[in-house]
């Protein structure tokens, strides 16, 4: 069964974006990080009204589905998780992240991904405080913090987001809940120290593991060393 409540909380978990995969070669590419030790699988679906790109669908989830066995970590960065949830889903995501900035109730999302079988989480952009999403922790398993504008790969680090994942850290430990930190967007061997130390157990690695200069497989060993820092 692939679930991200079996994922250990005491070390970094790498999820690879196909964001900066060679889209021509896809199941190639995803058996390249999968065989590198990804941990799980990020998907970026954008609407081009959330954000200002567009990435991929529900087809696209499908196929790619019938050659992966990664849990598939579905980031939607779309207006209306209400109604596209269940359909990617459908589709073959195992967990669904939507943003507290969308226009859907975030506790009504919550309960149709639950109600489709896929675990939750909710994500806040640099500019939403992360106390947004406190009333929601007893239902989600992940707290995706986004550590650069949502919309593109290759983006910079925003090192002043580390202050969020501190505070979301200590608030899970306070109320005693098991909830993964996710980060998202820059993060590297030079930067996955401070994630690590804040508190962020799950990383979102696009650039650093699709187009690592060695290889995938040295990009995904090079973050999975900072659980030292955990
Ligand atoms: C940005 C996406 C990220 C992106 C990360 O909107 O949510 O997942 O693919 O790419 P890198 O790791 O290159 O910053
Ligand atoms: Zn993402």
């Amino acid at each position: 069964m692939r679930n991200v409540r079996d994922l250990a909380f005491d070390k970094i978990t790498v999820a690879p974006s196909i964001l900066a995969a060679d889209f021509g070669s896809l199941n190639a590419e995803i058996k390249r990080v999968t065989d590198a030790g990804a941990d799980l699988l990020h998907l970026d679906i954008m609407d081009g009204h959330f954000v200002p790109n567009l990435t991929m669908g529900p087809p696209l989830l499908k196929s790619i589905r019938q050659a992966s066995d990664l849990i598939f970590d579905t980031h939607l960065m779309i207006s209306d998780p209400l109604k596209f949830s269940p359909i990617f889903i459908e589709a073959g995501a195992d967990h669904i992240t939507f943003h507290t900035e969308a226009e859907s109730d975030p506790a009504e999302v919550i309960k149709v991904i639950k109600s489709h079988g896929a675990t939750a989480g909710l994500s806040v952009k640099p500019g939403t405080p992360v106390e947004d999403v406190y009333p929601y922790l007893d239902d989600i398993e992940m707290v995706l913090i986004m550590t650069v504008e949502p919309g593109f790969g290759g983006q910079s680090f925003m090192a002043d987001m580390m202050s969020k994942i501190t505070a979301l850290r200590e608030e899970i430990r306070r109320r005693k809940l098991q909830v993964h930190i996710e980060v998202d967007g820059g993060v590297a061997a030079s930067t996955i120290e401070s994630v690590a130390r804040a508190g962020g157990n799950m990383v979102v690695a696009g650039t650093s593991v699709f187009r690592h200069p060695q290889s995938a497989k040295q990009g995904v060993a090079e973050l999975h060393a900072a659980s030292k820092y955990l």
